[in-house]
């Protein structure tokens, strides 16, 4: 069993979309061993979004990202990781298929509605970091 991190963003829950997103994960076969609603700061998003942080966009995030409330969640299932991944639809909602997430929901680079670990090792380091 692989574990995954899962963050629905601010945009899902302002648009109550929350109950769709989850019953797609689950209906895939995934159980969700963890969640919890959450307030993110800057500090956390700087070391959560480590590699976006020298961008230009940076800030975009933050405020995006601070706007509202999360839920994080603990994620599990065979190949939890890339299956996630692969509900999601990828980062650039341009490129997301009809059926995924972010190509069904999302019309915006930086309001996608969800966050997944992109390995097994990262999934680890974030469940650590927003579970503890
Ligand atoms: O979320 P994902 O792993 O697919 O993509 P990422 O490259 O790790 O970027 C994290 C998040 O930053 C994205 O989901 C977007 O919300 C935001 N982002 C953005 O606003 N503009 C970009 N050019 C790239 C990412
Ligand atoms: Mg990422």
């Amino acid at each position: 069993m692989e574990r995954t991190y899962v963050m629905l963003k601010p945009d899902a829950v302002k648009r109550k979309l929350v109950g769709e997103i989850i019953s797609r994960i689950e209906k895939k076969g995934y159980n969700i061993v963890e969640m919890k609603t959450m307030y993110l700061n800057e500090e956390l998003l700087k070391e959560h979004y480590a590699h976006l942080a020298d961008k230009p966009f940076f800030p975009e995030i933050v405020q995006f990202m601070t706007s509202g409330p999360v839920i994080g969640m603990i994620v599990e299932g065979n190949d939890a990781v890339a299956g996630i991944r692969r509900l999601m639809g990828p980062t650039n909602w341009q490129e997301a298929s009809p059926g995924t997430i972010r190509g069904d929901f999302a019309n915006n680079m930086t309001e996608n509605l969800i966050h997944g670990s992109d390995s097994v090792e990262n999934a680890e380091i974030e469940i650590k970091r927003f579970f503890g």
